[in-house]
């Protein structure tokens, strides 16, 4: 049979591989022949080529990190985040925007032309497209320290997790449009609910019940991780080979659901 998705002897970086859906992914990326370094401020434990210490909170972490990082990436993938509370804003837009993004540009020249990169971001995101004045601002900041201080001279808007979702698509469709130049896609995937260590972390925030009733997928159950890991792994695959600039929601439904007025939509 052809093999569809083509990971059999890639290199591929993922980031944020500890726990959750990265973790699920690089376990699939593995058995699927690629060479993976996979990177998290936890410990990994999945069998990679290398496992490598990164805080996407800071810049020098980052640059260090990269130093490790082999000098041709066929496929990146970000899988990192932080919930929000009990981590501050700042946290929370430095890892799942600020940080990243730096990660991604700085990878950029090392990926030929022809590779593929996947972000995780959420239906929390959904939004995007009603807070462009916002999402734009930060988007069109050029680098770390100019994400960063626009952040913190922007408290109100830069508020935490639902805004960093909304920048990862903004950016990769932005980003989507620089890049045919290259033929290097990238792509974006936005979860449901998903039994993950940060699901707790959103109970906590606003009680099980709440999420349950409102964004629970269609199908009345949470996703698992593995069902977040393989898309992701689609959208960087050969199959996947025209596809660039997309948000693919993974939801069961939940969003379609909330256009057709069949559910509230509070996003
Ligand atoms: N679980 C859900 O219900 C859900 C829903 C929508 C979107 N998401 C998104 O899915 C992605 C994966 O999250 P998950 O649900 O697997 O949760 P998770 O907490 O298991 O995974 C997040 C990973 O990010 C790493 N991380 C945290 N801070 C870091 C830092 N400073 N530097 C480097 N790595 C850091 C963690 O160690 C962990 O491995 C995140 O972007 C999250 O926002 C999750």
């Amino acid at each position: 049979m052809a093999d569809l998705l083509g990971y059999e002897g890639k290199t591929v970086v993922l980031v944020g591989a500890a726990t959750g859906m990265g973790d699920a992914a690089t376990k699939q990326l593995v058995e699927l022949g690629a060479e993976v370094y996979a990177l998290d401020i936890a410990p990994i434990e999945a069998p990679v080529k290398q496992g490598i210490e990164v805080d996407l909170r800071d810049r020098g972490s980052i640059d260090a990190a990269l130093a490790k990082l082999p000098e041709h990436v066929d496929s990146l993938f970000h899988c990192a985040g932080l919930p929000g509370a009990p981590f501050s804003n700042l946290d929370t837009m430095l890892v799942n925007f600020v940080g990243q993004r730096h990660f991604t540009e700085s990878l950029l020249p090392r990926i030929p032309n022809g590779g593929a990169i996947a972000i995780i971001t959420s239906v929390a995101g959904i939004g995007w497209s009603k807070n462009r004045e916002s999402v734009d601002a930060l988007v069109a900041t050029q680098d770390f320290e100019g994400g960063q201080a626009w952040c913190e001279a922007n408290p109100d808007a830069a508020n935490g997790y639902l805004f960093s979702k909304q920048c990862i698509i903004a950016y990769t469709k932005r980003k989507s449009a620089d890049l045919v130049a290259r033929e290097i896609r990238i792509n974006c995937l936005s979860p449901a609910p998903t039994d993950t260590p940060m699901l707790s972390s959103f109970h906590d925030q606003v009680s099980r019940e709440f999420i349950e009733e409102h964004f629970l997928s269609p199908l009345g159950r949470n996703a698992t991780p593995e069902e977040m890991g393989d898309p992701l792994i689609f959208l960087n695959s050969t199959a996947a080979r025209f596809i660039s600039g997309q948000n693919l929601i993974v939801d069961f439904g939940y969003v379609a659901a909330t256009e057709m007025g069949l559910r509230p939509a509070l996003l």
